[in-house]
């Protein structure tokens, strides 16, 4: 199975602040920002290479990054890989007894099919799998 990728997923306090000091620092720019209202959460998405870094802000103290960052500070989120069949690819890890968060694709930023993928079954990583839909 091919695999890239996608993006990596930062939480911040401050989607403004962070914008400013990636601009600021590599003059890096979202070419995409969007705000998620199932996952009550602000991203965007700064393109490096064929990849992105997600910068995410919650829009809501009680949402997932609202939780991570009470808990864990700013930082790595989660890692999302680049799958060409998510079904395929969920099947597998299934099979392989991998604890999902998300059974069955669900859409996600960008209206590209993702799943969740729980860290304990990742040494500690939260992983996403996106399946791009251009
Ligand atoms: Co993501």
């Amino acid at each position: 199975m091919k695999m890239e990728i996608d993006h990596i997923g930062i939480a911040v306090r401050s989607l403004d602040e962070t914008l400013a000091t990636y601009k600021r620092l590599w003059k890096l720019e979202p070419d995409h920002i969007e705000r998620g209202e199932t996952d009550k959460v602000t991203e965007a998405m700064l393109p490096i290479g064929d990849a992105h870094l997600q910068l995410l802000e919650a829009t809501e103290p009680e949402s997932p990054v609202g939780k991570f960052i009470e808990k864990r500070g700013e930082g790595l989120h989660h890692i999302a890989i680049r799958v060409r069949d998510i079904e395929k690819a969920l099947d597998e890890l299934k099979r392989q007894g991998a604890e999902l968060i998300d059974t069955e694709p669900r859409i996600g930023g960008g209206g590209h099919r993702v799943a969740f993928v729980h860290p304990k079954t990742t040494h500690g990583i939260l992983i996403e799998l996106v399946e791009r839909q251009s």
